[in-house]
């Protein structure tokens, strides 16, 4: 595979980074996921946006542009042969020796590469996720998509040991958003309830993408926190991210959400989602 590291283009055993590096002493760094469906960016431009957001919040600045990034990411799509997966990409603040200051002439990190992965799989659309919910142990900046992942690994790792696929992060009684991905229910009278963006959650790219097209379509949403108990007793449930897109949710902590089978709504959601990235 080739990897992009600081504007070289290299096979992935000759692209090194320093052990001082602030990403890896300090967690000093900021990343971004986007798919990547038949060798094309999906929603490449609300990914870019957020990226130079997170990093403009935690006083950095990237060493290029973002058309740059775009096109060093087509590169590595072209030269990978990529049809199906994800790009990561992280910034970190760059190498020093270890001091919690750092320097302001510092040169930045950054990394990208690509990831083969079957995104667009019908069988989750027929059984759906399980989810287990835990509760939200995260700072209070979630808005900015920063590489301390540590509470999202213990909370992935709970819902594994619990034979589930998510994890659902409850605080004040409230579904924040998934380990890695945004949280939705949908009412009995079909109203899409998932939570306005602040600095309680990540602002999805999926979710942005996907609330419009709901809009468009004339599907009503309703921008607020729900409760465990709401979701419990909602008719369908689902999740977004960029890994995923919409998938739906059947099961939160054992117990069947509506009939326990992927719903109308969500099925039609994903439908619209994937006819506008296709
Ligand atoms: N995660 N919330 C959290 C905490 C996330 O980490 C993610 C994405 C999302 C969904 O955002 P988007 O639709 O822009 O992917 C919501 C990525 C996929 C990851 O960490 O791998």
């Amino acid at each position: 595979r080739t990897v992009y590291l600081n504007g070289a283009f290299l096979p992935e055993n000759e692209a090194h980074i320093s052990i001082f590096d602030r990403g890896f002493l300090f967690g000093d760094g900021i990343y971004e996921v986007t798919a990547v469906l038949d060798g094309k960016l999906i929603d490449s431009a609300l990914h870019m946006a957020r990226l130079e957001r997170s990093v403009g919040e935690i006083g950095g600045r990237l060493p290029v542009t973002t058309d740059e990034i775009v096109a060093a990411e087509r590169r590595l799509i072209a030269d990978n042969n990529l049809r199906e997966g994800m790009i990561y990409l992280q910034y970190t603040r760059g190498a020093e020796d270890r001091n919690f200051l750092y320097s302001e002439d510092l040169a930045p990190t950054l990394l990208m590469f690509t990831q083969a992965k079957s995104l667009d799989q019908g069988s989750v659309m027929e059984k759906g996720l399980k989810v287990k919910t835990v509760p939200d142990q995260r700072w209070e900046r979630r808005d900015i998509k920063s590489v301390c992942l540590l509470p999202q690994v213990l909370a992935k790792r709970a819902a594994k040991a619990a034979g589930c696929d998510e994890a659902w992060m409850i605080e004040d009684g409230m579904i924040t958003e998934g380990a890695s991905s945004t949280a939705y229910i949908v009412t009995a009278d079909n109203k899409i309830i998932t939570r306005a963006n602040s600095n309680a959650t990540l602002p999805g790219c999926t979710r942005a993408a996907l609330l419009q097209l709901a809009e468009e379509h004339g599907l009503t949403i309703e921008q607020r926190p729900f409760s465990l108990e709401e979701a419990l007793n909602a008719r369908e449930a689902a999740l977004t991210s960029a890994s995923n897109f919409i998938v739906p949710i059947t099961v939160i902590d054992g117990k069947p959400v509506g009939d326990g089978k992927p719903g109308p709504v969500v099925t039609r959601l994903r439908a619209l989602y994937m006819e506008n990235a296709r």
